[in-house]
């Protein structure tokens, strides 16, 4: 047996996490996780939560106040790696004065071989080093440091199962996150994340089931589904599912009332899911469709597998079948070898598309991916003023959307307490609204009748 099968269940850690348990029995020590990135990352920072608990910590948000700090990283862009290293160098300090504080490193970040070294050099104050495929070990990982003091890392390159049943704790009752498949076989040019988080695997569709009608029996209102790519849920499943069959059996799961999913690629959305986001009353009005650029031929290079005009048709065709459909989308700029035509595409995208949100980002070269080879890279700045023209063409289209809804009533799932008797939450389309409202209404759907637009934000009133 490998080491991966003989440690890839929970059950096998809860000689450490009692041994922890009594350690902690008669202090209680308190965690702080950072989390960086993606919505899988806060899905994973919950099941962190979860872990730490069965251990006996307890959570606190203020990181000064903590004895063990998690971060739990994203390597996407370069910035988010970069935030990381910094924060480790403020940890140095900190550790100084309070020589018991644990450091926990995990997520994609730790995948990569350059990382490691450079924290086994510069930052030696880190304790316990994990990655994505074996979050499930952090007891044993972290009995081994509190035995050796030493720093451990236990980094698995691939791992095909999937951990089942590990303890999560939510951070809200009423809305919850669930991964349907992990991993990603598309190997876009620019992107890391199939070197960090393996090959598409998909969850058995009877396990989201049962893990949704929990949630629900426990009060979760909304779910939002997580993949990479979950257009091609189901293709490693002995019993091939489709996304659109998935959809259809969660919307018919009582006491749910609203499904979210995100990410969908462009190459792999079909009929049947537009038709099953058309008749599941549940499936929100909204889709998240990155387009990342609109030239066909830089699309080419980022190996998207989908040409301008087959997006653009998308667009309208979704459109068509659904017209109160929000959708969002992310947009590179910079992408090795844009020209000014390059780009004029990108922008005349937007012009068409008339995107709801977008999530423009600059190209971050990566070591590791092939369009970190590639000839032509943009000088920076060039990409900033490219990046600059971008938002000032897609905030006014968001603006102008989002005036569209002044004086209509919307249904909206009130999620967070602001100041001032204000609380916010998100519309089908996934727009954010603002509104006076008691607390007590945190959890609920209910009406808001809109009456004022800050482009990123709507205003409203409590009907
Ligand atoms: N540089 C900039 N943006 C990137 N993304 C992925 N990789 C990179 C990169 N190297 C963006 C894509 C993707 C989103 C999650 O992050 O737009 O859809
Ligand atoms: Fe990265 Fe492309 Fe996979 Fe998305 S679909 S995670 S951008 S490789």
């Amino acid at each position: 047996m490998t080491k991966q099968s003989i440690n890839q269940n929970y059950e096998n850690q809860k000689y450490f996490i009692e041994k922890i348990r009594d350690i902690n029995e008669s202090v209680i020590k308190k965690f702080y996780i950072g989390t960086f990135g993606c919505q899988m990352n806060v899905r994973d920072s919950e099941t962190l939560h979860g872990i730490l608990s069965d251990m006996g910590f307890v959570e606190t948000k203020d990181e000064k106040d903590s004895d063990i700090i998690v971060y739990n990283t994203c390597c996407v862009r370069e910035n988010a790696e970069n935030k990381v290293f910094g924060n480790l160098g403020i940890l140095k300090n900190m550790k100084k004065y309070k020589p018991d504080l644990k450091i926990i490193l995990c997520g994609c970040m730790m995948q990569q071989d350059s990382i490691i070294e450079k924290i086994k050099s510069t930052y030696r104050h880190v304790d316990v080093i994990f990655g994505t495929f074996n979050i499930q070990r952090l007891p044993e990982l972290l009995y081994s440091n509190y035995e050796t003091n030493e720093m451990i890392i236990d980094v698995w390159q691939e791992h095909s199962e999937i951990v089942e049943d590990l303890p999560v704790i939510r951070e809200k009752k009423f809305k919850a996150s669930v991964n349907i498949m992990f991993g990603c076989n598309n190997f876009c040019t620019y992107c890391i994340v199939p070197y960090v988080r393996g090959r598409e695997r998909s969850r058995e569709k009877a396990d989201i089931i049962e893990e949704i009608k929990s949630l629900v029996s426990d009060g979760v209102k909304e779910i939002l589904l997580l993949g990479q790519n979950v257009n091609s849920y189901g293709n490693t499943l002995s019993e091939e599912t489709r996304f659109s069959e998935l959809l259809r059996d969660i919307n018919e799961i009582d006491g749910l009332e609203r499904i979210r999913f995100i990410t969908s690629h462009p190459k792999d959305l079909s009929d049947d899911l537009i038709l099953a986001m058309k008749e599941c009353n549940k499936v929100c009005a909204h889709l998240h469709l990155p387009f990342q650029s609109g030239s066909t031929e830089i699309l080419n290079k980022m190996n998207r597998r989908y040409s301008k005009e087959h997006y653009v048709n998308l667009v309208e065709n979704i459109r068509e079948a659904i017209p109160d459909i929000g959708i969002s989308t992310d947009i590179i700029v910079g992408f090795p070898g844009e020209s000014d035509e390059d780009f004029e595409d990108t922008l005349d995208v937007v012009r068409k598309c008339k995107f709801n949100s977008a999530f423009t980002f600059i190209y971050s070269k990566r070591t590791g991916t092939p369009a970190a080879k590639m000839d032509c890279q943009i000088p920076d700045d060039i990409v900033k003023s490219r990046f600059n023209k971008l938002l000032e063409t897609v905030n006014p289209i968001i603006y102008d959307i989002n005036h569209s809804f002044i004086g209509k009533t919307v249904k909206v799932l009130a999620e967070d307490k602001g100041s001032n008797n204000m609380v916010s939450g998100r519309t089908e389309q996934n727009t954010l609204v603002h509104f006076e409202a008691p607390e007590s209404i945190i959890g609920n759907i209910v009406d808001i009748k809109i009456n004022g637009n800050k482009t990123f934000y709507l205003t409203g009133e409590l009907i």
